[in-house]
Protein backbone atom coordinates (compact mmCIF):
# COMPACT_ATOMS: atom_id res chain seq x y z
CA UNK A 1 0.00 0.00 0.00
CA UNK A 2 2.60 2.58 1.08
CA UNK A 3 4.34 2.55 -2.61
CA UNK A 4 0.36 3.58 -3.62
CA UNK A 5 0.45 6.77 -1.96
CA UNK A 6 3.43 9.08 -3.92
CA UNK A 7 1.46 12.71 -2.47
CA UNK A 8 2.22 11.39 0.94
CA UNK A 9 5.37 12.55 3.42
CA UNK A 10 7.07 8.79 4.43
CA UNK A 11 5.94 9.76 8.00
CA UNK A 12 2.01 10.20 6.91
CA UNK A 13 2.65 7.06 4.50
CA UNK A 14 2.98 4.78 7.41
CA UNK A 15 0.67 6.49 10.21
CA UNK A 16 -2.37 6.16 7.31
CA UNK A 17 -1.26 2.87 5.75
CA UNK A 18 -3.55 0.85 7.82
CA UNK A 19 -6.30 3.94 7.25
CA UNK A 20 -8.67 2.44 4.92
CA UNK A 21 -8.82 -1.19 6.51
CA UNK A 22 -9.52 0.18 10.45
CA UNK A 23 -11.74 2.50 8.74
CA UNK A 24 -13.48 -0.67 6.42
CA UNK A 25 -13.62 -2.91 9.44
CA UNK A 26 -15.48 -0.54 12.00
CA UNK A 27 -18.18 0.39 8.67
CA UNK A 28 -18.80 -3.64 8.78
CA UNK A 29 -20.52 -3.17 12.25
CA UNK A 30 -21.41 0.46 12.71
CA UNK A 31 -22.83 1.62 9.13
CA UNK A 32 -25.80 3.79 9.48
CA UNK A 33 -29.18 1.85 7.53
CA UNK A 34 -30.01 4.36 5.24
CA UNK A 35 -32.65 4.04 2.40
CA UNK A 36 -30.58 4.98 -0.23
CA UNK A 37 -28.11 2.26 0.46
CA UNK A 38 -27.69 -1.11 -0.12
CA UNK A 39 -26.58 -3.80 2.74
CA UNK A 40 -24.06 -5.40 3.37
CA UNK A 41 -25.62 -8.78 2.09
CA UNK A 42 -26.43 -7.26 -1.58
CA UNK A 43 -23.63 -6.22 -1.70
CA UNK A 44 -21.91 -9.52 -1.23
CA UNK A 45 -23.83 -10.39 -3.92
CA UNK A 46 -22.26 -7.84 -6.21
CA UNK A 47 -25.43 -5.84 -6.31
CA UNK A 48 -24.70 -2.15 -6.55
CA UNK A 49 -26.70 0.53 -5.82
CA UNK A 50 -29.21 2.64 -8.21
CA UNK A 51 -27.27 5.67 -9.37
CA UNK A 52 -30.83 7.22 -9.63
CA UNK A 53 -31.42 7.00 -5.95
CA UNK A 54 -27.74 7.71 -4.81
CA UNK A 55 -27.63 10.74 -7.60
CA UNK A 56 -31.12 12.24 -5.40
CA UNK A 57 -29.94 11.38 -2.15
CA UNK A 58 -26.81 13.25 -2.69
CA UNK A 59 -28.84 15.95 -4.03
CA UNK A 60 -31.11 16.54 -1.39
CA UNK A 61 -28.29 16.12 1.40
CA UNK A 62 -25.86 18.96 0.31
CA UNK A 63 -26.09 21.57 2.73
CA UNK A 64 -29.36 19.26 4.73
CA UNK A 65 -29.80 17.41 7.58
CA UNK A 66 -30.28 13.08 6.83
CA UNK A 67 -33.57 13.24 8.80
CA UNK A 68 -34.86 16.34 6.65
CA UNK A 69 -33.81 14.82 3.64
CA UNK A 70 -35.05 11.81 4.04
CA UNK A 71 -38.68 12.71 4.14
CA UNK A 72 -38.45 14.37 0.90
CA UNK A 73 -36.40 11.36 -0.64
CA UNK A 74 -38.79 8.98 0.34
CA UNK A 75 -41.38 11.64 -0.97
CA UNK A 76 -39.80 11.60 -4.63
CA UNK A 77 -38.51 8.36 -4.69
CA UNK A 78 -42.26 6.80 -4.34
CA UNK A 79 -43.87 9.16 -6.59
CA UNK A 80 -40.83 9.41 -9.00
CA UNK A 81 -39.59 5.61 -8.93
CA UNK A 82 -36.96 6.45 -11.88
CA UNK A 83 -35.37 9.37 -13.53
CA UNK A 84 -37.71 8.77 -17.24
CA UNK A 85 -40.13 9.41 -14.66
CA UNK A 86 -38.93 12.11 -12.76
CA UNK A 87 -37.81 13.43 -16.17
CA UNK A 88 -41.31 13.38 -17.55
CA UNK A 89 -42.30 15.86 -14.56
CA UNK A 90 -43.85 19.02 -14.61
CA UNK A 91 -41.61 21.50 -13.44
CA UNK A 92 -44.18 23.32 -11.33
CA UNK A 93 -45.00 19.46 -9.43
CA UNK A 94 -40.69 18.93 -8.85
CA UNK A 95 -40.81 22.75 -7.42
CA UNK A 96 -43.31 22.39 -5.31
CA UNK A 97 -42.47 18.99 -4.14
CA UNK A 98 -39.19 20.16 -2.91
CA UNK A 99 -40.76 23.57 -1.02
CA UNK A 100 -39.04 23.77 2.38
CA UNK A 101 -35.59 21.66 1.14
CA UNK A 102 -33.89 24.79 0.57
CA UNK A 103 -31.48 25.68 -2.21
CA UNK A 104 -33.51 25.74 -5.39
CA UNK A 105 -31.00 25.77 -7.77
CA UNK A 106 -30.67 21.95 -6.97
CA UNK A 107 -34.25 20.92 -7.74
CA UNK A 108 -34.12 23.19 -11.66
CA UNK A 109 -30.63 20.62 -11.57
CA UNK A 110 -32.24 18.11 -10.71
CA UNK A 111 -35.01 18.15 -13.14
CA UNK A 112 -32.68 19.21 -16.06
CA UNK A 113 -30.00 16.37 -14.97
CA UNK A 114 -33.05 13.94 -14.91
CA UNK A 115 -33.96 14.80 -18.59
CA UNK A 116 -30.41 14.71 -19.67
CA UNK A 117 -30.28 10.99 -18.68
CA UNK A 118 -33.38 10.16 -19.52
CA UNK A 119 -32.46 11.48 -23.36
CA UNK A 120 -29.40 9.64 -23.48
CA UNK A 121 -31.02 6.57 -22.07
CA UNK A 122 -28.55 5.76 -19.41
CA UNK A 123 -26.31 7.64 -16.40
CA UNK A 124 -22.98 7.87 -17.50
CA UNK A 125 -20.57 5.46 -15.74
CA UNK A 126 -17.28 7.16 -15.54
CA UNK A 127 -16.65 10.44 -12.87
CA UNK A 128 -15.35 12.18 -15.90
CA UNK A 129 -18.58 12.15 -17.89
CA UNK A 130 -21.17 12.40 -14.73
CA UNK A 131 -19.49 15.86 -13.86
CA UNK A 132 -20.31 17.27 -17.09
CA UNK A 133 -24.40 16.44 -16.07
CA UNK A 134 -26.49 19.91 -14.75
CA UNK A 135 -25.75 20.33 -10.81
CA UNK A 136 -23.05 17.37 -10.70
CA UNK A 137 -20.32 18.87 -9.45
CA UNK A 138 -16.62 16.90 -8.41
CA UNK A 139 -18.43 15.74 -4.80
CA UNK A 140 -21.27 14.22 -6.26
CA UNK A 141 -19.43 12.71 -9.55
CA UNK A 142 -17.32 10.86 -6.83
CA UNK A 143 -20.05 9.81 -4.39
CA UNK A 144 -22.33 8.65 -7.14
CA UNK A 145 -19.11 7.21 -9.08
CA UNK A 146 -18.38 4.83 -6.03
CA UNK A 147 -21.43 4.10 -4.72
CA UNK A 148 -23.36 3.25 -8.13
CA UNK A 149 -20.38 2.48 -10.45
CA UNK A 150 -17.74 0.90 -8.15
CA UNK A 151 -14.96 3.57 -9.41
CA UNK A 152 -12.09 4.38 -7.29
CA UNK A 153 -13.61 7.84 -6.48
CA UNK A 154 -13.41 9.98 -3.44
CA UNK A 155 -16.62 11.75 -2.30
CA UNK A 156 -15.05 14.62 -0.20
CA UNK A 157 -17.64 17.05 1.32
CA UNK A 158 -17.39 18.97 4.66
CA UNK A 159 -17.62 15.61 7.56
CA UNK A 160 -14.81 14.03 5.17
CA UNK A 161 -13.00 17.13 5.43
CA UNK A 162 -13.13 17.41 8.88
CA UNK A 163 -12.14 14.37 9.65
CA UNK A 164 -8.99 14.51 7.72
CA UNK A 165 -8.55 17.79 9.44
CA UNK A 166 -7.84 16.42 12.21
CA UNK A 167 -5.76 13.46 11.47
CA UNK A 168 -3.37 15.88 10.01
CA UNK A 169 -3.88 18.82 12.70
CA UNK A 170 -4.05 20.82 9.92
CA UNK A 171 -2.44 23.94 10.55
CA UNK A 172 -2.16 25.56 7.09
CA UNK A 173 -4.10 27.90 4.95
CA UNK A 174 -8.10 26.13 4.93
CA UNK A 175 -7.98 26.31 0.88
CA UNK A 176 -4.43 24.18 0.82
CA UNK A 177 -5.30 22.13 3.43
CA UNK A 178 -8.59 21.35 1.78
CA UNK A 179 -6.77 20.40 -1.77
CA UNK A 180 -4.10 17.98 -0.31
CA UNK A 181 -6.99 16.50 1.79
CA UNK A 182 -8.94 15.87 -1.40
CA UNK A 183 -5.91 14.31 -2.92
CA UNK A 184 -4.98 12.21 0.36
CA UNK A 185 -8.42 11.01 0.20
CA UNK A 186 -8.36 9.64 -3.29
CA UNK A 187 -4.61 8.24 -2.87
CA UNK A 188 -6.50 6.23 0.25
CA UNK A 189 -9.95 5.30 -1.32
CA UNK A 190 -9.26 1.14 -2.06
CA UNK A 191 -9.73 0.03 -5.46
CA UNK A 192 -12.09 -2.79 -4.52
CA UNK A 193 -14.04 -1.24 -1.78
CA UNK A 194 -14.71 2.16 -3.02
CA UNK A 195 -18.58 2.37 -2.06
CA UNK A 196 -17.90 0.97 1.87
CA UNK A 197 -14.99 3.45 2.49
CA UNK A 198 -16.99 6.74 0.86
CA UNK A 199 -19.98 5.50 2.85
CA UNK A 200 -18.15 4.75 6.29
CA UNK A 201 -16.01 8.21 5.86
CA UNK A 202 -19.36 9.86 5.51
CA UNK A 203 -20.61 7.31 9.04
CA UNK A 204 -17.14 8.57 10.59
CA UNK A 205 -17.89 12.06 9.75
CA UNK A 206 -21.77 12.18 11.16
CA UNK A 207 -21.63 9.89 13.96
CA UNK A 208 -17.98 9.61 15.80
CA UNK A 209 -16.13 12.63 14.37
CA UNK A 210 -18.76 15.19 14.78
CA UNK A 211 -18.20 18.88 14.38
CA UNK A 212 -18.65 20.05 18.38
CA UNK A 213 -17.51 17.08 20.46
CA UNK A 214 -16.31 13.99 18.24
CA UNK A 215 -16.12 10.70 20.58
CA UNK A 216 -12.96 9.61 20.19
CA UNK A 217 -13.17 6.97 22.29
CA UNK A 218 -14.85 5.32 19.99
CA UNK A 219 -13.02 5.75 17.12
CA UNK A 220 -11.44 3.64 14.88
CA UNK A 221 -8.96 6.63 13.45
CA UNK A 222 -7.75 7.62 17.28
CA UNK A 223 -4.37 5.73 17.14
CA UNK A 224 -3.44 7.56 13.74
CA UNK A 225 -5.04 11.13 14.34
CA UNK A 226 -2.70 13.91 15.29
CA UNK A 227 -5.32 15.89 16.01
CA UNK A 228 -6.50 13.62 19.12
CA UNK A 229 -3.24 13.34 20.16
CA UNK A 230 -2.61 16.95 20.29
CA UNK A 231 -5.71 16.94 23.28
CA UNK A 232 -8.26 18.97 21.77
CA UNK A 233 -9.11 17.40 17.89
CA UNK A 234 -12.47 19.67 17.78
CA UNK A 235 -10.07 23.17 17.24
CA UNK A 236 -9.73 21.40 13.62
CA UNK A 237 -10.61 22.12 10.78
CA UNK A 238 -9.10 25.56 11.12
CA UNK A 239 -10.98 27.79 8.86
CA UNK A 240 -11.11 31.61 7.91
CA UNK A 241 -13.34 33.47 9.93
CA UNK A 242 -17.27 34.06 7.78
CA UNK A 243 -18.07 37.96 7.18
CA UNK A 244 -21.03 38.85 8.75
CA UNK A 245 -24.20 38.32 7.26
CA UNK A 246 -25.77 41.45 5.94
CA UNK A 247 -29.73 42.10 6.73
CA UNK A 248 -32.35 42.83 3.61
CA UNK A 249 -35.51 44.12 4.64
CA UNK A 250 -38.79 44.38 2.75
CA UNK A 251 -42.84 43.32 2.07
CA UNK A 252 -44.46 40.59 1.64
CA UNK A 253 -48.19 40.72 0.41
CA UNK A 254 -50.89 38.04 1.66
CA UNK A 255 -53.90 39.03 -0.72
CA UNK A 256 -56.71 36.49 -0.12
CA UNK A 257 -60.03 36.40 -1.92
CA UNK A 258 -63.77 35.55 -0.92
CA UNK A 259 -62.72 31.91 -1.85
CA UNK A 260 -59.80 31.79 0.54
CA UNK A 261 -57.37 31.40 -2.05
CA UNK A 262 -54.29 33.26 -1.84
CA UNK A 263 -52.56 35.32 -4.75
CA UNK A 264 -49.02 33.65 -5.97
CA UNK A 265 -46.56 34.61 -8.55
CA UNK A 266 -44.69 32.08 -10.04
CA UNK A 267 -40.45 33.53 -9.06
CA UNK A 268 -38.48 33.72 -12.52
CA UNK A 269 -36.29 30.37 -13.10
CA UNK A 270 -32.94 33.05 -12.43
CA UNK A 271 -32.26 33.99 -9.12
CA UNK A 272 -33.13 33.18 -5.50
CA UNK A 273 -35.80 30.91 -5.23
CA UNK A 274 -35.46 30.54 -8.90
CA UNK A 275 -38.74 29.11 -10.83
CA UNK A 276 -40.33 28.53 -7.38
CA UNK A 277 -44.13 29.95 -6.20
CA UNK A 278 -43.87 32.95 -4.19
CA UNK A 279 -46.05 35.66 -2.53
CA UNK A 280 -45.48 39.10 -3.85
CA UNK A 281 -43.45 41.93 -2.20
CA UNK A 282 -40.81 44.28 -2.32
CA UNK A 283 -37.52 43.93 -3.58
CA UNK A 284 -35.28 43.08 -0.40
CA UNK A 285 -33.05 45.89 0.16
CA UNK A 286 -29.70 46.49 2.96
CA UNK A 287 -29.73 48.94 5.00
CA UNK A 288 -33.43 50.09 4.91
CA UNK A 289 -37.03 48.98 4.13
CA UNK A 290 -38.30 49.69 1.13
CA UNK A 291 -41.72 52.00 1.12
CA UNK A 292 -44.78 49.68 1.41
CA UNK A 293 -46.40 49.56 -2.42
CA UNK A 294 -49.19 46.25 -1.79
CA UNK A 295 -50.82 45.06 -4.92
CA UNK A 296 -54.21 45.67 -5.42
CA UNK A 297 -56.90 45.31 -2.32
CA UNK A 298 -58.61 46.44 0.59
CA UNK A 299 -58.08 46.51 4.25
CA UNK A 300 -54.56 46.05 4.05
CA UNK A 301 -52.97 45.39 7.77
CA UNK A 302 -49.45 45.29 8.84
CA UNK A 303 -49.61 41.94 11.13
CA UNK A 304 -46.13 41.25 11.76
CA UNK A 305 -42.78 40.14 10.63
CA UNK A 306 -40.78 37.07 9.62
CA UNK A 307 -36.84 36.38 9.55
CA UNK A 308 -35.35 34.03 7.63
CA UNK A 309 -31.36 33.28 6.64
CA UNK A 310 -30.12 32.67 3.26
CA UNK A 311 -26.60 31.69 2.23
CA UNK A 312 -25.35 35.51 1.99
CA UNK A 313 -27.83 37.80 4.18
CA UNK A 314 -30.49 37.38 6.45
CA UNK A 315 -33.73 38.85 5.80
CA UNK A 316 -36.87 40.79 7.55
CA UNK A 317 -39.84 41.10 5.50
CA UNK A 318 -42.71 43.12 6.85
CA UNK A 319 -46.60 40.97 6.24
CA UNK A 320 -49.11 42.41 5.10
CA UNK A 321 -52.70 41.01 4.75
CA UNK A 322 -55.60 42.31 2.75
CA UNK A 323 -59.18 41.12 0.91
CA UNK A 324 -58.80 41.41 -3.03
CA UNK A 325 -60.00 39.72 -6.20
CA UNK A 326 -58.10 41.27 -8.56
CA UNK A 327 -55.07 39.19 -9.70
CA UNK A 328 -54.05 36.14 -12.04
CA UNK A 329 -52.20 33.25 -10.39
CA UNK A 330 -54.81 32.34 -6.92
CA UNK A 331 -53.67 29.57 -5.22
CA UNK A 332 -55.88 27.18 -2.34
CA UNK A 333 -53.96 28.57 0.99
CA UNK A 334 -53.54 24.60 2.06
CA UNK A 335 -51.94 23.99 -1.52
CA UNK A 336 -49.72 27.36 -1.33
CA UNK A 337 -48.91 26.24 2.34
CA UNK A 338 -47.08 23.20 0.71
CA UNK A 339 -45.75 24.56 -2.31
CA UNK A 340 -43.89 27.89 -1.28
CA UNK A 341 -40.13 27.99 -0.16
CA UNK A 342 -40.08 28.19 3.70
CA UNK A 343 -39.80 32.06 3.84
CA UNK A 344 -43.11 32.60 1.95
CA UNK A 345 -44.47 29.88 3.93
CA UNK A 346 -43.82 31.50 7.42
CA UNK A 347 -45.16 34.88 6.06
CA UNK A 348 -48.58 33.05 4.88
CA UNK A 349 -48.50 30.93 8.16
CA UNK A 350 -48.65 34.30 10.61
CA UNK A 351 -51.69 35.65 7.49
CA UNK A 352 -53.98 33.05 8.09
CA UNK A 353 -53.17 33.27 11.99
N1 LIG B 1 -24.10 12.79 3.35
C1 LIG B 1 -23.87 13.02 2.07
N2 LIG B 1 -24.08 11.92 1.33
C2 LIG B 1 -24.47 10.95 2.19
C3 LIG B 1 -24.84 9.59 2.05
N3 LIG B 1 -24.86 9.02 0.88
N4 LIG B 1 -25.19 8.93 3.14
C4 LIG B 1 -25.17 9.54 4.33
N5 LIG B 1 -24.84 10.80 4.54
C5 LIG B 1 -24.49 11.51 3.48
Amino acid sequence: MTATLPGMSTDEKLRFEDLPERLLDWYALSARDLPWRIGPAERAQGVKADPYRVWMAEIMLQQTTVPHATRYYQAFTRRWPTVEALAAAADEDVMAAWAGLGYYARARNLLKCAREVAERGSWPHTVEALRTLPGIGAYTAGAVGALAFGRRAAAVDGNVDRVFARLLAAKGEWKAEKARIKEMVEMLVPADRPAEFAEALMDLGATVCTPKRPDCLICPLRELCAGAGEGDPARYPIKPKKAAKPVRRGHVYALFNDQGEVLTERRPNKGLLGGMLGLPGSDWIVDTRPEPSPPSGENWQDIGEVRHVFTHFSLELTVWRGQGSIGDHWTPRSTAADALPSVFAKALKLAVK
